[in-house]
């Protein structure tokens, strides 16, 4: 949502993301078009909501202009976006037209997006779909099966997905991703410290979370992923945010 909101609206020439609303359910895109055309909310409730998401549709503006830049730079052959969630990239960037796109994401998920971007044209070389559940699915497997080719190099995204998981779950990923990345390979992680008490208010306010990660919650153990993921070595790793 946060993406559709600034889509054409943000003075920020470097970001757009014309796929952001086809990817939405009709009820966010009709919420995204109130915030969109404005004014602000009155009552408490909506005004939260509203200042909520145009927050964090500023946060977004930036993190995505500063990821599709690291994307440009490492013109990788193979593109694998971990937990793609509603992630445009692949219909949006023609930077990536050399590039074999894997989206791996929960099955739940990747359901919702299967269905959503028939409306798009692709500009990615071509997209795999890979469902896997990071909490026990075998990922290894799933992308061999999905044709990834460990001896080419591979851009890896994780962009906010990381806080809803554990440390092992973190762990056993990024030996994975260490294991399939020739050199050459890049890995990028965007990630945030859950903001527990506003995830709460959150929670109370509206009854949920995110609505498109209806299956996982931020996770109190994964509020260090720095931490785990210098404790692994930098060896094909490199931070953002
Ligand atoms: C906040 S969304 C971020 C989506 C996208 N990367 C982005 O930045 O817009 C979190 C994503 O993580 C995925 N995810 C969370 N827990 C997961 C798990 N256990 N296994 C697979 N995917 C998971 C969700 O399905 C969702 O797509």
């Amino acid at each position: 949502m946060a993406r559709a909101i600034a889509h054409g609206r943000t003075p920020v020439a470097a970001f757009s993301d014309p796929t952001a609303m086809a990817l939405l359910s009709a009820e966010q895109r009709a919420e995204v078009e109130q915030i969109r055309q404005g004014p602000r909310p009155k009552g408490w409730r909506a005004r939260f909501r509203y200042e909520h998401l145009t927050r964090e549709s500023q946060m977004m503006v930036a993190r995505t202009v500063a990821i599709d830049a690291d994307l440009r730079n490492a013109a990788a052959p193979q593109v694998v976006i971990l937990g793609a969630g509603l992630d445009g990239r692949a219909w949006r960037m023609r930077e990536l037209a050399t590039s074999l796109v894997f989206e791996v994401d929960h099955p739940d998920t990747q359901r919702q997006k299967l269905q959503r971007v028939a409306s798009l044209t692709r500009e990615a070389r071509d997209v795999r779909f890979v469902p896997v559940d990071f909490r026990g699915g075998d990922l290894a497997h799933a992308l061999e099966a999905a044709g990834h080719d460990p001896h080419l190099p591979t851009a890896w995204l994780w962009e906010g997905v990381v806080m809803y998981l554990d440390r092992d779950q973190i762990e056993t990923t990024l030996r994975i991703v260490e294991d399939r990345s020739a050199p050459g390979s890049r890995l990028i992680v965007a990630y945030h410290q859950p903001a527990l008490m506003l995830l709460l208010l959150a929670v109370i306010v509206f009854g949920r979370a995110d609505s498109h990660c209806a299956h996982a919650a931020p996770d109190a153990e994964a509020a260090s992923p720095l931490r785990v993921l210098y404790a692994l070595g930098p060896r094909s790793s490199r931070h953002r945010m």
